[in-house]
């Protein structure tokens, strides 16, 4: 008897999980709006938490299905959302009418997650704005001016370490893992005013820690879907996304660097000297507190260090798998320091055209966010969705996704585009980069704050590695690249492999 209740009792329970799973698998079928079939629990990300494709692949595949569709139905998990496809409403939804649709979805407990919850991509409504006011006077082009020599710094060790090394060394190098020490050592030096070299004393703690902190494996992708969707469970059993040993470290360091600043009259073009100034200005209640300088610091680990890295490893091996592009790249970085007498300006990084279509090429191919989402806080009416279809409400607290992946692959925007193409940028770069089909640094006024940072930061890596250094295919490498299917993130599966030699004496010309 007792044996058939605790069957009885584990069925209804699995009915009740199984209906509250489901019950909302109906609701673009009652809105008359076009959907692809979830399954249970996992929605229509399965194929991806199943390994069959990557998340880029998924991305691109639910873009295409419905080409003629201004929106069509998502489900992540159970919860339904709009993909916009169309590019006017796209820019209607995070422009014109950015006060429909004011934050992102991430929604994390500020008690359990401080760095996540009080960082600006995390903040919301007035909060959100008073925090962006505060930030953005650090990424003007004055101020990525001033920060320019500490980056210049950092990508000339790079470069001089990779030309530097014997012909007995292994010259194979997996990219991400030698580029991300630069993105780290940048991060360091302009958002936490402290100098390391990670390539040369590669187990520094910042290092160490920051890659701790922001490497999504399986353990810690899994606790950052527990902080998103289920924060009561993470409260109950004390589950953060970061150790408390990441916080505590990352605290310490803006706590004494201020402390030390401001016994010592240390002023230095960064980060933390911003948010410095900005004590006593703010007015009661709106003051940044340590652990909300600390989040900010932290948005360039967040924000920047992957994504950048990622990036610079893209653009790095595209330009090194494919001769011409080399080329061509190396005359005009050739010409630069010619023109330059050898002295590389901040004036003279941006006027290259062709590192900047390179750059632009690889983000369009390549964007590190697939999608960005807005989430309604008041209702929305949306156009019909083809002509003759009726118009659809968007309600207070449901989301919306934009996909930039399947945008930037789409070949009505990009002829070819799976092919790598700097060229498409060429003629007018800083044109191409804002036209409404380039989406990789998101779009309106929440649009990522730190996209001049990264541009520049890419820029200067990609100057001094090619000027010093040849980059060629070897037996690792992919080619044509595979994208992982095991990581949400875009990835190659088997990593980025090249062959990296100091160029000729008659070619690399030293600073
Ligand atoms: C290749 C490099 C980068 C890419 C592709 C990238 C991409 C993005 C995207 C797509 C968004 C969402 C925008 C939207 O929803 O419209 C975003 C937001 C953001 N990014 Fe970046 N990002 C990069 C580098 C950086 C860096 C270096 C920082 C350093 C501070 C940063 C900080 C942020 C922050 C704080 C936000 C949230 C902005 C807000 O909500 O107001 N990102 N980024």
């Amino acid at each position: 008897m007792g044996y058939w209740l605790i069957i009885a009792v584990v069925m209804a329970v699995l009915a009740v999980v199984y209906h509250r799973a489901t019950r909302s698998f109906c609701f673009f079928e009652k809105r008359g709006i076009p959907y692809v079939k979830p399954v249970p629990f996992l929605g229509n990300l399965w194929e991806v938490f199943l390994r069959q494709i990557s998340f880029a692949e998924l991305a691109e595949k639910l873009y295409n299905v419905y080409p003629e569709s201004k929106y069509v139905g998502f489900f992540e998990f159970s919860t339904p959302l709009l993909v916009i496809r169309d590019l006017d409403l796209i820019k209607s939804i995070t422009m014109k009418n950015f006060d429909h649709f004011p934050n992102h979805k991430m929604a994390f407990n500020p008690d359990v997650e401080p760095l996540f919850s009080k960082n600006l991509f995390s903040l919301c409504n007035e909060r959100w704005r008073e925090v962006r006011t505060i930030l953005t006077p650090a990424f003007t082009s004055s101020k990525m001016k001033s920060m320019f020599a500490l980056m210049r710094d950092c990508a000339k060790e790079y470069g001089d370490y990779f030309a530097s090394l014997s012909a007995d060394q292994s010259r194979e190098f997996e990219l991400k893992d030698a580029f991300t020490r630069y993105t780290n050592d940048v991060i360091a030096t302009c958002a936490f005013g402290i100098d390391v070299n990670s390539m040369r004393n590669p187990k520094n703690t910042f290092y160490v820690y920051g890659r701790e902190a922001t490497n999504f494996g399986k353990s810690k992708a899994l606790r950052f879907f527990a902080a998103r969707y289920f924060p009561w469970l993470c409260r109950l059993f004390g589950i953060k996304i970061f150790e408390q040993k990441f916080t505590d470290f990352f605290k310490d360091v803006i706590a004494s660097t201020i402390k030390a600043r401001d016994a010592n009259g240390i002023v230095r073009p960064d980060m933390i000297q911003l948010m410095m100034e900005t004590r006593g200005k703010l007015g009661p209640g709106k003051e940044l507190t340590i652990e909300e300088m600390t989040a900010q610091a932290f948005n360039f680990f967040f924000g920047g260090l992957e994504s950048v890295a990622t990036l610079v490893c893209f653009a790095a091996y595209m330009v090194g798998i494919g001769d011409e592009v080399q080329k061509k790249l190396q005359n005009e970085i050739d010409k630069v320091f010619e023109d330059c007498n050898g002295q590389v300006t901040y004036e003279a990084i941006n006027s290259m055209k062709y590192l900047e279509a390179v750059i632009l090429e690889s983000l369009r191919m390549f964007p590190i966010a697939l999608f960005t989402d807005r989430v309604c806080v008041k209702p929305f009416e949306l156009p019909p969705r083809v002509p003759g279809a009726k118009p659809y409400v968007v309600q207070r607290d449901d989301c919306v996704w934009i996909p930039i992946y399947g945008i930037q692959h789409d070949p009505q925007y990009y002829p070819e585009p799976k092919k790598f193409n700097p060229d498409r940028f060429y003629d007018d770069p800083k044109q191409m980069a804002n036209c409404p089909s380039f989406l990789s640094f998101g779009v309106g006024p929440r649009m990522c704050i730190g996209n001049k940072f990264a541009l520049l930061q890419m820029k200067v890596f990609l100057f001094y590695i090619f000027a010093k250094c040849d980059l060629a295919p070897c037996a690792k490498s992919c080619i044509p690249l595979k994208l992982e299917t095991k990581s949400f993130a875009i990835m190659p599966e088997d990593g980025l492999w090249l062959k990296i030699e100091p160029r000729n004496a008659k070619k690399a010309m030293p600073e």
